[in-house]
């Protein structure tokens, strides 16, 4: 199910990510919406890293998609842990200052509250009058622990335990973990948008033990499935060489060979919205793969005849089916002449697919599971977005401005 965790300002915020993890273990889409207060204590990023999705806190950060509205409308429970003194009166007085406060007043949705404070704050008769008014308007609000609060004082106030706010959650809405252990209901910008992303590195035989490779490892492109996924499409994956998992709900097709990667891009990019070819493909193979391992025959020397593979992304580019956008990378170098941009945008018009994502290599950049930065170029090359920082936040980047192409 989808749930919105609200997250108000008081300590016990670090609490809400244990309780998000458990949210997100059993399967759970969860969106979290901090209040400004509460990044005070916890940054967005906890919330974003987590989470999986962004957790925007004001009500004007994403107007284009109203999310104002759209989170409440799409909640199948509203969670709110820690919930302040301050909050409560809001949300008994049907107030929006904020995100949160919009989103709960658009939602249908149950709503489970659980207050945190500090006993002189929990037992004031204006918080329990807002208590009493919150329930006897349907809304759950969980007694707090007794306990030790922040500071030297114990008594009740304290934020219950993660699992029993989550035990709360699941009782009100009479569901626990999702029975396949995926999320069925995404939220996301790209729900229902079927994407096909290639990414790893070919090899191409050259007999029996050896092969032509590359260094690329697969981060990026399995970053962009992850992120995909979690922002409601649905993804395939066709991995050359990739040791890395994928989250379940994922499709994975596992090839070795250029001419395999074609074919399985080809087949699902038939069906699809949006292709990505994050694989770095070989740009040529031996012409004949010895079926024996070869031997050294004497003359210091071995000459191998290579011949072009098929240039997958111009292929899908030349087919120019409508309505699918195509994706392809370009990890550059500079050189004296020219520098690593310029060929990116040299090759975004040579290519022309709808996105080119530009990312210098070398020097310990680029491969692996290292922080990325990348340039966006159009068709034209002209620079449509920029990103740079953990491949998950730059696979976030990369949808954003596809999400942007297709409208
Ligand atoms: N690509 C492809 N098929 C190939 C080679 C590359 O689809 N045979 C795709 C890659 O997946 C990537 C983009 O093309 O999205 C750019 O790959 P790159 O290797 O940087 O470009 P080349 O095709 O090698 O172009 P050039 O030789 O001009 O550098």
């Amino acid at each position: 199910m989808r749930v919105l965790l609200g997250v108000t300002g008081g300590v016990a915020a670090y609490k809400a990510a244990i309780v998000l993890r458990r949210l997100k273990e059993d399967g759970h889409t969860v969106r979290v919406v901090p209040t400004a207060a509460s990044l005070q204590f916890v940054g967005r990023a906890t919330w974003e890293a987590l989470s999986g999705l962004p957790a925007t806190t004001d009500t004007f950060d994403n107007v284009p998609a109203v999310e104002h509205v759209r989170l409440g409308q799409q909640a199948d429970l509203v969670l709110v842990a820690p919930a302040t003194a301050d909050f409560l009166a809001q949300l008994a007085h049907g107030e929006a200052r904020d995100l949160l406060g919009n989103a709960l007043l658009a939602t249908r949705a149950p709503v489970v509250v659980a207050p945190a404070m500090h006993t002189e704050m929990w037992e004031k008769p204006s918080t329990q009058a807002n208590v009493a008014t919150l329930r006897e308007r349907g809304v759950t609000v969980i007694d707090p622990a007794v306990g030790r609060l922040t500071g030297p004082d114990s008594g009740p106030g304290r934020l219950p335990e993660p699992e029993e706010i989550v035990a709360a959650a699941y009782a009100v809405v009479g569901s626990g973990p999702m029975p396949d252990g995926t999320s069925s209901a995404p939220w996301g910008d790209l729900a229902g948008v079927r994407i096909v992303i290639s990414a790893g590195g070919t090899r191409e035989p050259i007999d029996a033990v050896r092969y032509l490779g590359n260094r690329s490892s697969g981060h990026q492109g399995f970053a962009l499935a992850e992120a995909a996924r979690e922002r409601g499409a649905h993804v395939t994956v066709v991995a050359a060489n990739v040791a890395l998992p994928l989250s379940e709900g994922v499709a994975r097709v596992d090839v070795e060979t250029s001419a395999e990667l074609a074919r399985a891009v080809r087949q699902s990019a038939a069906e699809a919205d949006v292709v990505v070819m994050a694989a770095a493909v070989a740009d040529f193979r031996p012409r004949e793969a010895s079926a024996t391992k070869i031997k050294k025959d004497g003359s210091g020397a071995l000459t191998l005849e290579l011949v072009e593979t098929e240039d997958i992304l111009r292929s899908l580019v030349l087919e120019a089916v409508p309505g699918r956008t195509v994706v392809g990378f370009a990890a550059e170098t500079g050189d004296d002449a020219t520098s690593a941009v310029e060929h990116a945008r040299a090759k975004a018009r040579r290519k022309g697919a709808d996105l080119l994502v530009f990312n210098p290599v070398g020097e310990g950049r680029g491969f692996g599971d290292v922080p990325n930065e990348v340039t966006m170029l159009d068709a034209a090359g002209a620079e449509v977005g920029r990103a740079a920082g953990p491949k998950l936040a730059v696979a976030h980047a990369v949808l954003d401005a596809v999400a942007r192409l297709r409208g």
